[in-house]
């Protein structure tokens, strides 16, 4: 028998349902009942009838799923799976941020701890960044936190000039620079390009797109599931795509017959590559690692996820 056959059956005799990032690696993606982006996740999370959620991904994704299934028992496979963007913030430092900006509505990525959440008016994932900060009136100045280059882009978007950004990143993204996207399409030029609002290099990718730098010319800026959609609906057949490398087993299963190049091979998230095929089976078999949170947390965290939701 297979590690994956003892997933298949540890699923049907817990009742559990495995729910995976599109940056695990390819062999947890293939068992998932569910594989999808941060948005996709918690939407799944949200209307599971499952007794148990084992959450292939980080341990704020677990949480949001804890947050919204409080009956539930929801499961990580190592608990060290953790976020560098998601730290990059504490609900102290939100606290006192929304101290200087008393009438601020405050709009946290998802990336952040259900702590964080639970100071937030609302969530937002890369998906949803521009319509959430859209759905809030005009005159109310917004704190977004805590990716900045999701922030500066949503910023840019949206035209909103009382937004203030918070100096948060992910290591993984915030290391693309542009002479790694020049290089990637100097060797494809047929090949669109996607990229993740995460990067380093989307500001300068609104930049140079706004200054008609051939370097930038047709950057499409998508959330993970934004770039599964657009693979699947252009005619193009080959793609240059920044962001994690985990997404390309996704794209290229999906999308037999194109041919996606990663902007750098060194875009690897080494949070998501603890989740293993092995660590799966045990966290099924000996029911480890659960990720629960505080009721007095979640009741408060439950609303901006729910916003989140709602707006989609
Ligand atoms: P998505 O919401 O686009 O899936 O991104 C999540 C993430 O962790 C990006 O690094
Ligand atoms: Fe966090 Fe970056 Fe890893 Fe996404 S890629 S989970 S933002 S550390």
């Amino acid at each position: 028998m297979s590690l994956a056959d003892d997933v298949s059956r540890l699923k049907r005799e817990r009742n559990a349902v495995v729910l995976a990032h599109n940056y695990q690696l390819g062999e947890v993606q293939d068992v998932a009942d569910y594989v999808g982006d941060s948005l996709g996740l918690s939407q799944q999370a949200a209307v599971t009838t499952a007794d148990v959620i084992v959450f292939c991904g980080v341990h704020f994704m677990a949480e949001t799923a804890a947050v919204l299934s409080p009956g539930k028992r929801v499961l990580i496979p190592d608990l060290d799976a953790g976020c560098s963007l998601a730290d990059s913030i504490t609900a102290e430092q939100l606290r006192g941020w929304k101290a200087e900006h008393p009438d601020a509505v405050v709009v946290s990525y998802v990336n952040t701890t259900a702590e964080v959440k639970a100071e937030s008016d609302y969530c937002c994932t890369s998906a949803n960044a521009v319509a959430v900060v859209q759905s809030i009136p005009e005159d109310r100045e917004v704190l977004f936190l805590p990716d900045m280059f999701l922030g500066n882009h949503v910023r840019k978007l949206t035209g909103r000039k009382n937004m203030l950004v918070w100096w948060g990143e992910c290591h993984v993204h915030a290391a693309v620079r542009p002479a790694d996207i020049l290089r990637a399409r100097d060797e494809h030029p047929d090949a669109e390009f996607m990229v993740h609002p995460e990067c380093g290099c989307t500001t300068p990718a609104m930049y140079y797109a706004a200054t008609e730098d051939p370097s930038m010319h047709g950057a499409h800026i998508l959330s993970t599931g934004g770039m599964l959609r657009h693979a699947k609906e252009s005619a193009a057949s080959e793609f240059v795509v920044a962001t994690e490398t985990g997404i390309l087993h996704t794209l290229r299963k999906h999308n037999p017959a194109k041919t996606f190049h990663p902007v750098a091979e060194s875009m690897v998230c080494r949070f998501m590559k603890m989740i293993t095929l092995e660590k799966l089976v045990r966290s099924l078999e000996e029911d480890v690692f659960e990720v629960t949170v505080p009721e007095e947390i979640a009741a408060r965290a439950r609303l901006p996820i729910e916003r989140m939701i709602a707006i989609g």
